[in-house]
Formats: C-alpha cells, structure tokens, sequence
C-alpha cells in the first residue's frame, strides 16, 4: 500500500491514450495524429509493464519496521482508502494542471492555479493541524516538536520541493504529463535503491528482486526510447534528441550498476559454510573466556595494586586492601576489571571536590530533583530525610548494601536517582573535554605517587541544610540546572546529544516509521543477527531508535541535566553519564527465581512466553505504537501465517553449507508456542491511548505467578521505564533468555551476549528468524537447535550463580564507593 503512488504515470498515460487523441498534436498543429496515437498506446503499454514491474519490486524488496500499523479502530480501514483516493486526486490535479500548462509557461494561468492549489492545500492542512490540536491539546509536545535536524529537512523539502514542483509544471507545458512524472518516480525509485541497499547485511538480496527491477528498468529505457522518437517526430516536443539521449545512457547506466551491485551480493552471500548463529557463540565462548582470564589475574594484595596502577594509571584508593579481602573472602571471580566503574568516574576526576559535595548539596536541597541522599559517616550510612515514602525502599535496599562494607568508607553523602530512567545528558564537546581534564589529573596523581588520606572531618566542610528535619527551603524549590521533560521525545535534545559531531542520528532525522533502517543496523549485526552487543546500545549510528524505544518517544518521570551532576542510577541508556550501580531491586528480591520451582532445560515446554504491562513510556499521540513492548506483543499476537522469512538453512544434511531460503511464517509457529500478552489494564497513556491500546491488545487479567515462568523454555527481557529486574532471575532460572534490553546496567561487561543470553535488537526483526533456529520449523522442529539452546541456558544460569550473586553486587558497590570517595 505503501507505494501506490508508482502507479501515477501509469494513470496518466492511460488517460492520454483513450481520452487525448493528441492535444498535442491539436495544439502542434501536427497532421499524422495516427502515429502519434499508436505511440500513446505503445507508450501506455510501456508504462504499465514499468509500473506493475517496479511496484512488485519495492513491495518484495522493502522490509517493513515493527513500527505498529494498527489493526483495530479508525485508522485501519481508513488508511488505504485515503491513500487510493490520494492517488485519484494526484492525477486529477496533475491532468487539469497539463491542461492549464499547455497555454505556455509564459501566460499566468498555470501560475495562477499552482498558486491558488498551493493555498488551498495549505489552509485545509493548517485547518486540520488546529482541529486535531483543539481536540487532543495534550498532543501539543509531541506536535510542535522542532529541533535543527527537522528544521533542516523542512528548508531542504521547501527549496527543493517547490522547485521540483516548479520544473515538473514547466515540463508539462512542453511534454505529455506522464513524461516527467514516469522520470520523477524512475529517479525515486532509484534513488532508494541506492540508499538502501548499499549494505550486504540485510535483508538478504533474492533472485526474484532483480528479475523484477531489470524488466522495470528495461521497461524504463524502452520509454526513454519511445519518446525520443516521438520528439524526433515531433520537433517542437521541445526535449531534444541530445537531451533523451543523455536521460536514456544515464538509466542504462545506473541499471547496470545496480544489476552488477545485486548480482555481486547474491553471489557473496547465496552460500554460507556456517550458520551465524554457530559462529557468533563460538566467538563469544573465545571473548568470554578471554575476558575472564584478565579479570582476575592478580593472586595477591601486591598483584592487585600492580594491576589497579597499570590498568587505571593511579594508585589504588585508601583502603584498598580492605576491599580485596573483602572481595577474596566472598569468593569474587573478579579482581581486577572494573572498567565500567573507571569509566563512569573518569569525568568527575576533572571536577575539584568542593564543586562535587556543592552539586550533591544543590540536588538534595531540591526534592524537586528526584533525587534522594544517602549519609554515610561514622561507618554506616542512613538516608537523608527527605525521601519519598514510595521510593525509600530503594535507599534502604541501597543502604544495607553499604551498610555491609561501610566501616570502610569515608565520609559522603551521595545523591541517588530515585526514577528508573536516567538523567545525566553532557553534550559530547564537554564531555570529552572533562575526560580529558579527567585523564590529566589522574596523571598528576599518579606522577606525585602520594595520597591523601581520608579527610576524616568531611562533614563539618559540608553544606548539608538538607539533614535537617524542617529544611528552611520549600519542596517545590526547582532547580535551574536540571528540566522537567517528562511525556516528551526526548531522543533528540537528550539522548544523541552525547554523540560526535558526525554521527547519523545527529544529522539524519528517520521520517518513515513504518520503513526498516538497514544501515541503522549493519554496523553491529552479522546477517539478520545482532553481532555486537556493546555496539548495539550506542544510538549514535541509529537515527531510527527515536521511535522505537518508550524511553525515547515518551519517559514516565524524566528529569533531566546536561551538566555533569553525580547522580547514581541504577541503568542507563549507553551516552548517558550517570553512575550506574547496582540495583536494590534485586539485593532485596523484589522478584527472585525460586530454585524449588526450577525445571531442568529439557523438561520446559516449548513456548516463548512473556507477561507484562504497558510501562515502558507514558503513552500520547499515539506513540505507543512504536515502544518495544507494544511491538512485541504486536508482532507476537498478530503473527501472519502466510508471512515469508528469509530464513538461513542448511542446503545438505550435513549442514557444511547453507543458504536463505524462503519460508512461511507458520512454519515456525508450528514449532514453537507463543504465550505473550499485557496484563491487567493499559497504563502510563491518556484516555484516547489508553482506549487505543485496550481495543488493539489483549490484556489478560488472570494473574501470573512469577515461578510460572521456569515452565518455559523461551524467556524475552524486554525495558520498562528504566532497567528490568526481570533479567536475573530469568538468568537464574536456567531457561533461554532473550534480551533486548537498551538499559545497561553494572554487570555488562560480566556477560557475554551469544554466551549467557540471547542478544536481540531493539528493532525486534530477528525474533523469527532467532525462533527459526533454536526451536525449528513445522511440527517436528526440523533444524532445531536445542543442544545450543540449552548450552546458552546453562552456561547463563551457571555464570549468574558466580558473577551476580549479592556478594558480587556488595563488591561492586563497595569498589565504586571507595572509588568515588578516594
Ligand atoms: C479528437 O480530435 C479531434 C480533432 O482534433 C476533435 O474534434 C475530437 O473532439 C477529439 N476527440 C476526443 C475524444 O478528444
Ligand atoms: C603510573 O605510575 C606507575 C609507577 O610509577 C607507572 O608504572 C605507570 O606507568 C604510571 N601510569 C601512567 C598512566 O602514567
Ligand atoms: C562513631 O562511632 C563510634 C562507635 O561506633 C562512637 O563511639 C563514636 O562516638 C561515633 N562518633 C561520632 C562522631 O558519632
Ligand atoms: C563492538 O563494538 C565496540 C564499540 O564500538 C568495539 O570497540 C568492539 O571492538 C566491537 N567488538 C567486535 C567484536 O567487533
Ligand atoms: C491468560 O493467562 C493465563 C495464565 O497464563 C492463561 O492460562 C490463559 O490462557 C490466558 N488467556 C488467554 C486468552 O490467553
């Protein structure tokens, strides 16, 4: 539906060759009408296997986002019509302005009526526009979102739509309408092409594609012919032999390149001597071994200050020895890497620490932030008592972490997130140059070999009016460093702003919702699988994310700062610069694997199976429609038998080759159950969404169990509103879990994604082809992979139960705190 307009120059053709017996040819005074008229039919012809050809093509060739396209209420039905109707009035207007055009370009009318249609449009759009904002005024954020990048697409479509509109009615006073409106979508067609199908990864190239768009262009150059021709008849047809000669080598040219670009393609990628997926685990078992090995190469307390200095370049903090024996006597696998906690300080080296405790002060000053204190002095830590009542188990869970190690500490107080969504945006520019004034001190440091003790009287130099049970400032004091920025697209204004100068979601604004972005995706997956986890994350090289993710389009509670303020989250989105540690919702089992419950791997039924709520992002303007959960469901619930996949299988049964091949949805849903669905009732949306939302989902209000889960074999992580506690005890559990999880939280670089867990992207286009694999097609699960399956499940659970035990969140916390202190 999508490309209805393809079939414009064929409308117009057809109309010029029944209706018009050759207003030109009236108007040429021509006298042969006969040639002219057996040349509009030849022509139309021409047109129509064009049209038919190139539609089939971009229709097979275009792979649709999970983006949702709603099945149930208004929309549904109305969309197609208006689109046909769309294209019905695109002809009729382009006829009557032919007609108006063929008086000449020099008279005024073709002006006149351009100009009168150009306001016409423009009222009855504004007119909308206003009554739709009348009507829903809580659309208002969402609608008169402007930043640079769609300033600069809307200049870029001003200038040069209209002078693409201006050419186009030009050339109609000289030329048939279908003329230049067949070269438009012919140039359209290419130009998309090109910039789509530039990268090898996905979707895989098929041979029915490039039959069907050498027939369209062949088709093409035929018309570019035909019309020479005819303008070499017909003199005064004002295009010039020179001229269609030139338009007709360009389309030769630009066929074949294209031709030998897909053939190329096919040819590199019709045979594979290894599964992906085969391939991505054994390379991850290498990186995770590899990584392990390092992370604890250190057998002594002398080792581990060698290595600390080495890796990190400054001598440990005071109290380092007590950590390390803290952390061998609970049995910690890992010693000495802790990159994300260097990386997450690094900025604040370059910050005075005076500056640091003002900062803390200023945001425990402000219930208004959002953010609740911790004190830690005199060997164990409280909360400050300002704390909200819903979120004090958070700090409490926090506090008895610290609570285990906090004799060692120094005096603090830290300022804790009390949102799931984080909160600290520093445009890259600042940022790499506190890294860098960072990176620097920490070179002083380590060059004068000479630290400072603890300062023991810290808290006497602290401003702290925020202890006080009646604080002297009222709670609705705001601060002027951080926004309120709550159920509004915070993509651009926060969540690219950390990226460098060249990045594509800096510049690129991705318009098209319902279109899949390849090369958002090829720079970190391996065919229609996400290859590189860490990579995955970053939204720098992924413009089109802005719609995809609750977080993005619309956060519940968001609060956000670009000053470098230290805040402790308990995730965060990857360019963002909290302090991530972690998260009491796990230390105080706010959900837990019950190991009673368990069910060995081979025993769990076959069944991907989720549950959860619409919490993701706050929904309005109907942007529900592209947060992950929502698609998930979607995808899962509106599943299409009849769908092809291109699905990589082995071509023999030894499996040492494989190649795509296309299969029907229903092949693998045979093979695997689907249990997926919301629970409850819509939350997080105004009424009109919330209604949306409720006609177009099922929402199961019989209650779940937690310990039902381990019944299955197939467990998704999807985000809530920040990070989700779901994902441990699902690690735990020993079932299969795939995560698509955007939130990173402190054990990533413990993990390894192909090795722990299944990695899935954010965009959800490889669920099936993941499915495909492990569990199989058709009822026997042909080319199931349950050996690797379970090897996945297992070596997760077994690496949960020696990484992520509470012990090794306490030695996580323990390290960070002595850091942030020292
Ligand atoms: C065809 O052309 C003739 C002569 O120019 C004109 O009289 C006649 O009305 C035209 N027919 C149609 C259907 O436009
Ligand atoms: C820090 O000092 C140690 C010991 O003097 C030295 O080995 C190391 O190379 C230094 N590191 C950096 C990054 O300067
Ligand atoms: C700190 O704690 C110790 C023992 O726990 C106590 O004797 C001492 O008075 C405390 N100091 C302060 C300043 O509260
Ligand atoms: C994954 O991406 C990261 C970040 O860009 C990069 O440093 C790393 O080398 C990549 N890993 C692989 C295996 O390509
Ligand atoms: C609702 O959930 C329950 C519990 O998982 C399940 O037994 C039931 O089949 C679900 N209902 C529907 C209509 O899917």
């Amino acid at each position: 539906m999508y490309f209805l307009l393809i079939f414009l120059p064929f409308l117009l053709s057809l109309y010029e060759a029944t209706s018009d017996n050759g207003s030109s040819s009236q108007q040429l005074n021509f006298a042969v009408s006969k040639t002219v008229r057996s040349n509009a039919m030849r022509y139309a012809l021409l047109v129509g296997v064009f049209t038919v050809s190139a539609f089939a093509t971009v229709s097979i060739s275009t792979q649709r986002s999970t983006y949702i396209c709603p099945v149930t209420g208004y929309g549904s039905k109305f969309v197609p019509i208006s689109q046909f109707l769309g294209l019905l009035l695109d002809a009729g207007i382009i006829i009557s302005l032919s007609t108006v055009a063929q008086d000449g370009f020099e008279s005024s009318r073709p002006k006149l009526l351009l100009g009168r249609l150009a306001f016409i449009s423009a009222g009855a759009l504004s007119m909308q526009a206003g009554l739709f904002i009348l009507r829903n005024p809580e659309h208002m954020i969402w609608s008169f979102h402007l930043d640079s990048r769609i300033i600069c697409d809307l200049l870029f479509a001003t200038v040069f739509g209209s002078s693409f509109l201006a050419s186009v009615v030009y050339l109609m006073s000289e030329l048939r309408p279908s003329i230049p409106v067949t070269v438009a979508t012919c140039v359209s067609i290419y130009t998309y092409y090109f910039s789509t199908h530039t990268t090898e990864s996905w979707p895989s190239p098929s041979r029915s594609t490039v039959v069907l768009s050498s027939i369209a262009f062949l088709s093409m150059a035929g018309i570019v012919r035909l019309w020479r021709e005819a303008s070499r008849s017909q003199r005064s047809m004002s295009l010039n032999g020179t001229c269609s000669r030139l338009l007709m080598i360009l389309f030769v040219f630009m066929s074949v390149l294209f031709l030998a670009k897909k053939s190329s393609l096919i040819l590199h990628t019709s045979k594979l001597s290894r599964h992906p997926i085969d391939y991505l685990m054994s390379n991850a078992q290498h990186t995770s071994d590899q990584w392990r090995k390092q992370a604890a190469t250190s057998h002594s307390l002398e080792d581990a200050v060698y290595q600390y200095q080495s890796r990190y370049g400054v001598p440990p903090p005071p109290n380092f020895d007590k950590w390390y024996e803290y952390a061998t006597a609970r049995g910690s696998l890992i010693i000495d890497d802790f990159e994300q906690i260097n990386n997450d300080l690094l900025p604040f080296w370059a910050i005075e620490p005076a500056k640091i405790r003002e900062m803390t002060a200023h945001m425990l000053e402000r219930t208004w932030t959002d953010a609740g204190g911790l004190r830690i002095s005199n060997g164990s830590s409280r909360l400050t008592p300002h704390v909200v009542g819903t979120h004090r188990w958070s700090l409490d869970g926090t506090s008895s972490i610290i609570n285990k190690f906090a004799q060692w500490l120094p005096d603090m107080d830290i300022a804790m997130n009390i949102n799931d969504e984080c909160r600290v945006a520093v445009p890259w520019k600042a940022m790499e140059d506190l890294k860098k004034r960072g990176r620097l001190a920490r070179r002083q440091l380590n060059e004068t070999k000479h630290l400072q003790p603890f300062s023991t009287h810290a808290h006497q130099l602290w401003p702290d009016t925020y202890m006080q049970a009646e604080p002297p400032y009222s709670p609705q004091t705001i601060s002027e460093y951080f926004a309120e920025a709550s159920i509004a697209s915070s993509f651009t204004k926060y969540g690219v702003i950390g990226c460098p100068p060249k990045s594509p979601s800096l510049k690129i604004s991705w318009w098209n919702k319902g279109f899949f972005c390849a090369d958002c995706v090829s720079p970190h997956a391996l065919g229609p699988f996400l290859s590189n986890w860490t990579l995955s994350g970053s939204l720098c090289h992924q413009p089109d994310l802005e719609n995809l993710h609750g977080f993005h389009l619309s956060p519940s509670s968001f609060k956000p700062t670009t000053s470098l303020f230290p805040i402790f989250s308990q995730s965060k989105m990857p360019g963002f610069s909290d302090i991530v540690f972690p998260s009491p919702w796990n230390y105080v089992d706010k959900v837990t694997f019950d190991p009673s419950k368990g069910v060995a791997f081979s025993e769990k039924e076959k069944t991907v199976f989720w549950r959860g709520g619409t919490s993701e992002g706050y929904a309005g303007a109907d942007n529900w429609e592209g947060m992950q959960r929502q698609r998930f469901v979607h995808l899962a619930n509106y599943a299409q038998g009849s769908t092809r996949l291109d699905l990589i299988l082995p071509t023999d049964a030894q499996g040492t080759d494989y190649s795509y091949r296309s299969i029907p949805l229903s092949s693998v849903l045979s093979a695997t159950n689907i249990d997926v669905s919301f629970v409850g009732e819509p939350v997080r949306c105004y009424d009109k969404e919330c209604a949306a939302q409720a006609r177009e989902f099922y929402f199961n209000t019989s209650t779940v169990d937690f310990q039902e889960h381990w019944k299955y074999k197939y467990l998704f992580d999807f985000d809530g509103a920040g990070f989700s506690g779901r994902f441990m005890p699902f690690l735990e559990s020993g079932s299969l879990v795939f995560r698509a999880a955007s939130f990173r939280q402190w054990f990533e670089e413990r993990l390894t994604a192909w090795k722990d867990y299944v990695p899935v992207d954010t965009r959800l286009h490889d669920v099936w082809s993941l499915l495909a694999y492990f569990g199989g097609l058709g009822k026997g699960g042909e080319y199931a992979h349950e050996k690797e399956a379970g090897k996945i499940a297992e070596a997760g659970k077994d690496w949960a139960s020696k990484v992520l035990r509470k012990e090794d969140m306490e030695i996580y916390m323990f390290r960070l705190l002595l850091e942030w202190g020292g």
